[in-house]
């Protein structure tokens, strides 16, 4: 609400001391998604954001997670044809036959919960489901759980000094786990991809951007979706209580999770090549664009009655994204929600709140939104 107030389209500081155009109403936002004119070329992001950082007096080098062969920062014909590629191993199919496991992952982790005290549902859920998933559906060990969780935290934050050692980290650990795949037999997502660049069809840039995107793009946006569906389901009991009868709601439910509260409060960056106008205003070539999905999700010109939560509004929303970029992971991490919702609301009828609304912390992120931390009383049946 304070970005549209402030009219769609204008400059921000970020904490990085990185300036930024934010377009944050819905209309601009979905024009700006599939505009040209604006790219995520990497090589762009890496030439204007490290003189930004220079400027700024902070080392001008991004984390892997801006390499040159991720699909997220290339534009077309590259990105199409990568795309293409990988989505021959990053098949719906292969995400629906996860259903019965992540179903049984979720009733082992509902199971361990205390009915009587308070829980974290972060700690406890929402965060170990996605990481676990995403391992097991790449084929990566679980042992070095705490290490992903530091990394992944780490990544997302705006300060270079922690970011850069854990994607070195990261990269270091993924190298090795690449090498060992060379001669693995598993069935998992990452020796597919080590057998597409052995048959010459992925680079091994490739694979490495792959992986990282997947690991992080498959995490944290996954927990925020579930921490902070509880924190709206449970805002209003008569909601929590509806989805517990009439789990055929759910589905349409996480959606207005998705629009109401996005995961991801602005898409990563993208770059003006030459200059364009937004809701009346220029914007001038080489500059960073945010789009925001979180608050196209509320503008009123798009959604009647926006800051209603609705389980049954039957909305789109911009919060998977929008063109060749729209989310590759999207149908996993609506398959998590939807088994995290189900379960939840039918085996914790009485769960509710333990902390008000403004006692919890947002992680500190450009890029995600959710909790740090969101403590729930699951209480008895
Ligand atoms: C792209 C959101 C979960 C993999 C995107 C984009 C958004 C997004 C907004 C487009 C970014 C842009 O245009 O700049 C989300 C949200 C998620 C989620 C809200 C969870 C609630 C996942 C998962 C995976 C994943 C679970 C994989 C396991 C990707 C990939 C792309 C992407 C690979 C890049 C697609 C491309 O550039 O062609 N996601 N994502 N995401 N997401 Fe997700």
């Amino acid at each position: 609400k304070a970005l549209r107030e402030r009219g769609s389209v204008h400059q921000v500081t970020l904490p990085g001391g990185v300036t930024a155009w934010v377009i944050g109403n819905y209309a601009d936002a979905l024009a700006a998604l599939t505009d040209e004119h604006l790219s995520k070329d990497s090589a762009g992001i890496h030439r204007i954001l490290g003189a930004q950082l220079l400027r700024a007096g902070k080392t001008p080098e991004l984390s892997r997670m801006f390499g040159s062969s991720s699909i997220l920062f290339m534009d077309n014909p590259r990105h199409d044809e990568l795309r293409r590629r990988v989505s021959k191993v990053f098949t719906l199919r292969r995400i629906q036959l996860l259903r019965p496991r992540i179903e049984r992952l979720v009733s082992e982790m509902l199971e361990a919960l205390p009915r009587d005290r308070p829980v974290d549902v972060i700690e406890h859920v929402a965060f170990p489901l996605p990481l676990v998933v995403i391992c097991e559906l790449l084929g990566v060990p679980l042992d070095e759980r705490h290490q992903f969780r530091d990394w992944t935290t780490a990544m997302m934050e705006d300060d270079p000094d922690r970011v850069l050692p854990a994607s070195r980290a990261m990269e270091d650990y993924f190298d090795k786990l690449i090498l060992g795949k060379r001669a693995s037999s598993d069935d998992g997502l990452l020796s597919a991809l080590v057998q597409l660049a052995e048959r010459g069809e992925l680079s091994a840039d490739e694979v490495m951007d792959m992986v990282f995107l997947l690991f992080v793009a498959g995490h944290e946006t996954s927990t925020n979706l579930i921490g902070n569906g509880v924190h709206h389901l449970l805002a209003d009991p008569r909601r929590w209580r509806l989805l517990g009868h009439r789990p055929e709601l759910v589905a349409g439910a996480v959606e207005e999770i998705l629009r109401f509260d996005s995961p991801v409060r602005m898409a990563p960056y993208r770059w003006t090549r030459e200059s364009v106008q937004y809701g009346g205003v220029v914007i001038p070539a080489d500059e960073i664009v945010l789009v925001s999905p979180l608050s196209a999700g509320r503008d009123p010109h798009q959604y009647p009655e926006a800051d209603n939560f609705d389980v049954r509004r039957n909305a789109t929303h911009l919060s998977f994204g929008h063109g060749i970029h729209y989310c590759l992971g999207a149908p996993l991490a609506r398959l998590e929600a939807e088994v995290v919702f189900t379960a939840l609301t039918r085996d914790f009828p009485n769960a509710r709140l333990a902390a008000e609304a403004d006692q919890l912390r947002h992680n500190p992120s450009v890029i995600m939104n959710g909790f740090s931390a969101l403590p729930v009383i699951p209480g008895g049946r």
